[in-house]
């Protein structure tokens, strides 16, 4: 099932912000991934999956929910730490990343771990430094809840958790987290214009960037070495680690730049602070990093390029999803 609706960005304001019906995007945007036709959109199932992803009770000690890591005001990345934080204060190796239109994703994580999307909670959940529970447990809690019990009886007639509600019910929160109004968006809508220094910016950018951070997305999906070096500590290897292919050592999915203001720090494994960083990596400070960069460095742009296309990089945000109400904590479910 596809809800094919043009945007606000058509006619200025954000529709997205109705919540009804629940999963839209803009027409010129490419078809989404995920295989709705197995988990049709429902709002209720979606509030069910929203209610799951900020309780704790997922967690072994029910001191870590998912909204610990991916925070609703960052367009639920994690910045307080460079990498994850989860149960007894344990640090991972990797950054989290902001959940954005997931739906168009085909493999999850950094190194495309996860190709089947509805499994994603289970790694988390699971993961013996973030939540580390299992989740025949989590449903023996999940079902002495009389406030789920409620909710799914509403859905399904029944009121018992069973691992595909749950995982099905959390895929639908994940996947109407959309961020598709940003002044990029709006500026191709015909409503705005770039300034005359974004407008140098974007110029900059689509000659050095779009092919790895393809517009309208900004990011084309692939793994690629940017040229990063390989941290000491943690070694990670990215692509290769899932493929074993040797061109893959080092190479890390693409991220999109969508909201990329509010999703420091940068990386895999969160080494760059701040957008300027980046942009110095990718034009100054070259480090090899062993394997073979997908991108000659450095890339040559002047220093007043490079402030034009830190300006168009912030054309990238949506300042308003971050605050949009149906995505925050929902108050009302846990004073049921
Ligand atoms: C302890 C911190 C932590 C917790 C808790 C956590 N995550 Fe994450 N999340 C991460 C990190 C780090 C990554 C990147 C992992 C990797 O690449 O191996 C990630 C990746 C993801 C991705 C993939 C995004 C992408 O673009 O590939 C999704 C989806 C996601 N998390 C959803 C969830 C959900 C749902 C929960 C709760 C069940 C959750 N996370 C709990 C830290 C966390
Ligand atoms: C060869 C493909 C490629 C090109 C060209 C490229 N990037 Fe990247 N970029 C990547 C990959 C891969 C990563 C993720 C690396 C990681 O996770 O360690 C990345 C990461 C980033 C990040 C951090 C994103 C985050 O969420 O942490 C930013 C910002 C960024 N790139 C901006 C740019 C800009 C600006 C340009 C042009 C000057 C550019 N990139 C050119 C592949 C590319």
């Amino acid at each position: 099932m596809k809800n094919r609706v043009i945007l606000g960005i058509v006619v200025g304001v954000s529709c997205l912000a109705a919540w009804n019906p629940p999963f839209q995007y803009p027409d010129h945007w490419p078809a989404p991934q995920y295989a709705f036709e197995h988990n049709a959109i429902d709002s209720l199932k979606r509030e069910l999956g929203r209610a799951l992803f900020y309780d704790p009770i997922l967690s072994a000690d029910s001191t870590v929910s998912c909204a610990s890591c991916h925070s609703p005001y960052q367009s639920f990345a994690h910045t307080d730490h460079a990498v994850s934080h989860g149960i007894n204060d344990q640090l991972g190796n990797r950054n989290a990343p902001v959940l954005i239109n997931l739906a168009w994703q085909r493999q999850l994580m950094h190194d495309g771990a996860i190709a089947f999307f509805d499994f994603q909670p289970l790694a988390p959940i699971t993961h013996p430094k973030e939540m580390g529970e299992d989740l025949r447990h989590v449903l023996i809690k999940l079902n002495r809840q009389p406030r789920y019990q409620r909710e799914l009886f509403a859905i399904y007639q029944d009121s018992t958790m069973t691992s595909e509600r749950l995982l099905k019910c959390m895929s639908q929160f994940l996947l109407s987290l959309v961020s598709a109004d940003s002044k990029y968006d709006q500026v191709q809508g015909g409503v705005l214009s770039f300034t005359e220094q974004e407008q140098s910016g974007y110029r900059v950018f689509q000659a050095h960037c779009a092919r790895c951070h393809t517009p309208p997305m900004f990011t084309n999906y692939a793994f690629a070495n940017n040229g990063i070096s390989v941290d000491p500590m943690y070694q990670d290897s990215g692509r290769y680690k899932i493929s074993h292919q040797a061109q893959d050592v080092f190479r890390f999915k693409v991220p999109t730049l969508r909201n990329i203001e509010f999703s420091y720090p940068y990386m895999h494994d969160g080494r760059y602070a701040t957008l300027r960083e980046v942009l110095q990596h990718y034009s100054r400070d070259y480090h090899s990093n062993e394997g073979a960069a997908d991108v000659s460095l450095p890339l040559s742009f002047s220093e007043k390029e490079e402030t034009d296309l830190l300006a168009f990089l912030l054309t990238l945000s949506e300042p308003a999803f971050n605050f949009k109400k149906e995505n925050q904590f929902p108050r009302a479910f846990f004073q049921r």
